[in-house]
């Protein structure tokens, strides 16, 4: 991969330049110091790949960005900044920006940008800047909102952020669909580390957008991060106490914005039952609710179905879900299903080697070890989502 790097800071430059130095694949070709000669130079040397600082004396990083992703549709280009504002962000992105590194940087963060550009195989979609309506513009279809389905446990390290993940995999592999997972264990989230993706935005970006009555919905899209399995992450905040900003009026809007771009939306809520998890439960079409074979487990499930009716949640909302199943246990699925009155929508194996071995090595389970019975458990566990209906037919 051809790299071309536009950074007034001679600092910047040559660090880059050092980091690049030693990767077999990655050839830095040229360095400009501001937007004008960024451009003229991606025009001769027409990289794979421009790393651009924002601010730059003369024609900044986001001016420069434009005509390059105008010019040569199939560079990528990935802002520099030290800014952190969303404000930022979104403006690059509409430039045709791919993705976002915040200085200062360290080498693996750089790399895991690049590994992520380098991975998608289509030109970057820029996020259509608000224009002037042109000729002939098509009629837009009725948008059909995305299916929601929520993972929740009423017990802890259960297995949701583990089915979650391999849904929204399967959902997105299987139905080629365009798939939103959402990390709502807002104090510790793992689903970045989990997808091996660098959590440089979150729903922290979001948080002030998501107020008022008018969300702008293609912000709110510019802060999921792409994986190449074709999903996109909402990340959790990344610090703990950050979690305490997030109401639900924020997540009514959030859902709602994203209903509008995704055909799933796959809702990681954990354990806690608070304010928050009721949103997304409300919100979902389906509720996933896992349980271990394990007593205290099995209790919580039950104490849940019976709150279920009182949120007049209807029966077939709710797919229970046994993970980590074990005959070894003694506790079987049929003896559960008969303890709690309920039957269950799926089961999945015990896998422990590959589940552990799935999270430490940042990648899926089902892509981990396909033949690993947890994998069959999770590809008929994604039947239980329902179909998103087809839009309907545009009029003649
Ligand atoms: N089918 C399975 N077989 C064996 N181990 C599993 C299985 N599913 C998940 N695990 C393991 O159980 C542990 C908890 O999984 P996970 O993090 O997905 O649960 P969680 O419900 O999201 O937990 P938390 O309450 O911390 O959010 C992990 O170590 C994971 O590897
Ligand atoms: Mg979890």
């Amino acid at each position: 991969m051809r790299i071309l790097v536009v950074d007034d800071s001679g600092e910047t430059r040559e660090y880059l330049r050092k980091l690049l130095y030693f990767e077999q694949n990655l050839e830095l070709v040229g360095a400009a110091a501001d937007g004008e000669e960024g451009v003229e130079m991606a025009r001769q040397l027409k990289p794979d790949l421009v790393l651009m600082d924002i601010n730059m004396p003369g024609m900044d990083g986001i001016t420069a960005a434009d005509i390059i992703s105008r010019e040569l549709p199939t560079t990528r280009i990935v802002m520099m900044s030290v800014q952190r504002e969303v404000e930022y962000l979104r403006r690059a992105m509409q430039a045709g920006a791919r993705e976002f590194l915040i200085k200062p940087f360290s080498y693996d963060e750089l790399m895991n940008v690049i590994g992520q550009v380098g991975s998608l195989s289509t030109p970057a979609p820029a996020i259509a800047a608000p224009t002037a309506p042109t000729e002939a513009v098509a009629p837009t279809p009725a948008v059909v909102p995305a299916v929601v389905a929520a993972v929740f446990s009423p017990r802890g390290g259960a297995g949701c952020s583990t089915i979650a993940v391999n849904l929204a995999v399967a959902v997105a592999g299987q139905r080629r669909a365009k798939v939103a997972l959402l990390d709502f264990n807002f104090r510790f989230g793992a689903l970045d580390a989990m997808l091996n993706l660098q959590p440089t935005r979150s729903i922290a970006d979001l948080i002030q957008h998501l107020d008022g009555q008018q969300v702008d919905v293609d912000l709110v899209e510019s802060v999921l991060l792409p994986h190449p399995t074709g999903l996109y992450l909402l990340a959790a905040p990344p610090s703990p106490e950050m979690a305490d900003l997030v109401t639900t009026v924020h997540l009514e809007n959030l859902l709602q914005a994203l209903r509008s771009r995704f055909d799933y939306i796959i809702v990681d809520v954990g354990t806690a039952l608070d304010d928050n998890a009721l949103t997304a439960l409300d919100a979902a079409d389906r509720i996933f609710l896992v349980v271990t074979p394990d007593i205290p487990a099995i209790k919580n499930a039950r104490l849940f179905l019976a709150l279920s009716s009182g949120l007049d949640y209807p029966p077939e909302k709710i797919v229970l879900v046994l993970n980590q199943d074990n005959p070894r246990t003694g506790i079987t699925a049929a003896a559960i299903e008969k303890h709690i009155q309920w039957r269950f929508g799926g089961v999945i194996p015990s896998d422990p080697r590959s589940a552990l071995g799935a999270i430490n090595r940042g990648v899926p389970l089902i892509m981990h070890n396909p033949s690993s019975p947890a994998t069959k458990g999770f590809l008929a566990l994604m039947d239980q989502v329902p179909e998103k209906e087809a839009a309907p037919a545009p009029q003649a």
